[in-house]
């Protein structure tokens, strides 16, 4: 795993590389010969210069191993101790070996990577494409648990180090890294790369780290110091704010890390972290955390719903049919991933404030020193703002976001299609209307698909794909090509009134205002949809989507299950919603809903009308209750999902979910909340009937759920 290889100047370049493996990890084995590279290197000391420290593979170095880590439980928080401890007792006899240590960091040096280079005297990173460096654990519900607490704590200092490295998880590029002060210095190329290391042990024959210095001090300064005791007791009520009291252990116990090892020494503060990390490690949350945002994520990323057979494809022209909110954000994505695009709407007025937009976004991006002038204006010129359908010619592309008319979206397609290259795709923004319906009404159903944005389109990562009846694979192929094209998150469903997002956060909704209606105070819904982790509380959610909206949808669903000879059964929300609107408070919009707003449209507070109109705050629920039942009816709206076909994968549902339409991060998504509930499926499906015996039969759990808890499987099939 060590390759040992001493020049003419006596410095050892260690080049690590696991022949059984894509990616260096911290494996046993790693650990083992880790172990014996060290006791070479203190046995051969008086003949060594130096050591300089890099690797063989595309990355530096990839962390720790994950797929050992989601199946830790509460029994296992010793043996994961005594690991922590171990390497970080190797980490710390290659920082005290008594000769310079370099890192020359060729590639990503994420987690575990990174903690191996912190524990060198001098970071040296090469400026390769897509190279990343960070400590992003806190966003896997982990702490970095091999001494990246306790050296990033003595790096920068202990606010510095925790708010802008420990919390944010931030992958930073080699230059970013530079600034933050993770890495010291940045090259360009390989060779550069070892040669500047080599020079750097020459140059530095007595390099120790900085907290092995006699009289070093953290700094910024410790609780001891008393003017940053002064302003300690504000990181926890800080952190608090921020995480809205949702419930995620790894900020919490990483800043606990962090304040208690400032204290003491290195030692012993690695003993702290170590105790932490174990914790976490053996806890629910980053089980949940990590199957959702690594392995969920990567099975996403490297296209696992793509059709098997198709060549890559890539998108050259697109046409954005509609240049309001959701065309102008659609065309800046598309501009920014290279693509030329052609921004269309009814007049070219419109179109051009439709371009305006990406210009707003690009001076932001220039101002803040994100972009530059030249970049900046290099994407505004592939947008085209125009009126006229010809200006389509050729395009291998349409994204169709006009008004959400059937009638027009028909009407505007055709009007394009004798323009486009004879098997472009054809794909429709609707967040609504059935992808098969709308796809009658285009000569080439085939070509057809459902490529359903979110607002703010620049910022939300999340594409849902629609495969109708006639979407062919070759089409769902591309589709999910053009989506990481566009640097855009793919996940595919097939076609249903709401598809699968739309769908199920309607039932977040419906349960909070139904809660209403029960007697509960607005205020604690909204608390207990924030501390159930939820990015935006559900009434405030209600306004911002305005009212009309499940109206709309739960008419025309009606409409869909009574024409197939089915039953329709409403929601208690249902009469709350409809008065609502009745009395004109429809939602932000409209200057009224479940909040009130003032003139320029800042909401000012929760309507006290609701307390005479719906009994609102005239009862009390309990509060484990109102919080489970928005998670429940979301994750039991999404097993239906599965059960029709909807969805297909559990990667889907948990990406979806949290990256979509807002599901608490630290559940890891809507599936794995079902198999992350205390009592694993069985548990769920026990709470769910208690629920259900008490609030209404929506909360029975579907039949398949039931089989599956019998069987003693998990919704993930395993
Ligand atoms: P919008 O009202 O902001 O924009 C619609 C645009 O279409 C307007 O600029 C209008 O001038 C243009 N238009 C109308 N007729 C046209 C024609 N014949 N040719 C070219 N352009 C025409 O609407 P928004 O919010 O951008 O929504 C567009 C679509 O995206 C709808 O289908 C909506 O359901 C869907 N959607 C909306 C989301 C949202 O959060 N607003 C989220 C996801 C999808």
């Amino acid at each position: 795993m060590f390759r040992w290889e001493a020049d003419g100047d006596g410095i050892v370049t260690l080049t690590m590389d696991d022949p059984t493996a894509s990616a260096n990890t911290m494996s046993a084995k790693w650990g083992e010969d880790f172990a014996e590279t060290l006791k070479r290197l203190e046995a051969e000391k008086d003949s060594i210069t130096g050591v300089v420290l890099t690797s063989a593979k595309k990355t530096f170095f990839a962390g720790g191993n994950l797929d050992d880590l989601v199946k830790y439980t509460k029994a296992d928080a010793q043996k994961v101790f005594d690991q922590s401890q171990e390497i970080k007792g190797l980490l710390r006899r290659l920082e005290t070996l008594g000769k310079p240590v370099v890192s020359a960091i060729n590639g990503a040096a994420l987690g575990g990577g990174l903690e191996i280079a912190l524990a060198t005297h001098h970071r040296i990173a090469l400026d390769a494409k897509g190279s990343k460096i960070g400590l992003p654990e806190v966003t896997l519900g982990l702490l970095p648990g091999g001494g990246g607490v306790v050296r990033v704590v003595r790096l920068l200092g202990l606010a510095d180090g925790l708010m802008n490295v420990l919390l944010q998880g931030q992958q930073r590029a080699p230059k970013a890294a530079l600034e933050a002060g993770l890495v010291h210095e940045v090259v360009d190329t390989p060779d550069e790369l070892i040669s500047r290391a080599k020079q750097w042990v020459k140059d530095n024959p007595g390099a120790v780290q900085p907290w092995d210095e006699k009289g070093y001090k953290i700094p910024g300064g410790t609780p001891s110091t008393p003017k940053f005791a002064a302003n300690l007791p504000a990181f926890p009520a800080n952190l608090r704010k921020q995480l809205k009291n949702a419930p995620m252990p790894a900020p919490y116990l990483i800043m606990d890390a962090a304040v208690e090892g400032s204290q003491v020494d290195i030692d012993n503060a690695a003993k702290i972290e170590s105790r932490y990390f174990a914790e976490l490690a053996c806890g629910q949350v980053s089980t949940n955390m990590t199957r959702a945002f690594f392995f969920d994520l990567q099975a996403i990323n490297k296209g696992a719903s793509r059709p098997d057979g198709y060549e890559k494809h890539s998108a050259r022209k697109v046409v954005v049919l509609g240049a309001g909110m959701m065309g102008a954000g659609i065309a800046y994505s598309c501009a920014m991933a290279g693509l030329e695009v052609v921004l269309k709407d009814v007049a070219l007025a419109n179109a051009e404030k439709g371009k305006d937009y990406s210009k707003k976004i690009l001076d932001k991006a220039v101002s803040r020193g994100k972009s530059t002038q030249e970049k900046a204006d290099e994407v505004l010129a592939r947008i085209t703002p125009t009126e006229k359908p010809e200006d389509a010619a050729g395009a291998d592309l349409v994204i169709e976001a006009v008004f959400e008319s059937p009638d027009l979206k028909k009407k505007v397609f055709n009007e394009i299609l004798p323009h486009l290259a004879p098997d472009a795709v054809l794909g429709s923004n609707t967040s609504t209307l059935p992808i098969t319906d709308l796809a009658t009404g285009v000569d080439r159903p085939e070509d057809f698909v459902g490529l359903h944005f979110f607002s703010p389109v620049d910022k939300m990562p999340l594409l849902e794909i629609i495969k109708g009846e006639k979407t062919s694979d070759a089409t769902l192929a591309k589709a999910i090509d053009i989506a990481l094209q566009i640097k855009k998150t793919p996940i595919v469903v097939s076609d249903s009134r709401g598809f699968f997002t739309s769908r199920v956060i309607g039932t977040f909704i419906n349960e909070a205002v139904a809660m209403l209606g029960e007697g509960a105070a607005p205020s604690s819904i909204e608390q207990a949809g924030s501390q159930a982790g939820y990015p935006a509380p559900p009434l405030q959610l209600m306004d911002e989507l305005t009212l009309t909206l499940p109206q709309h949808i739960r008419e025309e669903t009606r409409k869909g299950v009574e024409a197939a000879g089915g039953t329709w059964v409403g929601h208690p929300s249902d009469a709350i919603v409809d008065r609502m609107v009745e009395l004109g408070r429809k939602g932000r919009s409209s200057g009224a809903g479940f909040y009130e707003y003032d003139e320029s449209g800042k909401r000012t507070r929760l309507w006290p009308g609701l307390s005479e109109e719906f009994g609102a705050a005239q009862g009390d629920l309990p509060f484990e209750d109102m919080q489970e039942r928005m998670l429940f009816a979301e994750a039991l709206e999404t097993v239906k999902c599965f059960d029709e076909g909807v969805l297909h994968t559990i990667a889907d549902a948990n990406i979806g979910s949290i990256m979509g339409i807002g599901y608490p991060a630290w559940t890891g998504g809507v599936a794995q909340y079902i198999d992350g509930y205390p009592g694993g499926l069985p548990g769920f499906v026990e709470r769910a009937r208690i629920l259900a015996k008490a609030y209404g039969d929506r909360f029975q759990p579907p039949a398949s759920l039931v089989e599956k808890a019998e069987k003693g499987q998990s919704l993930r099939g395993e």
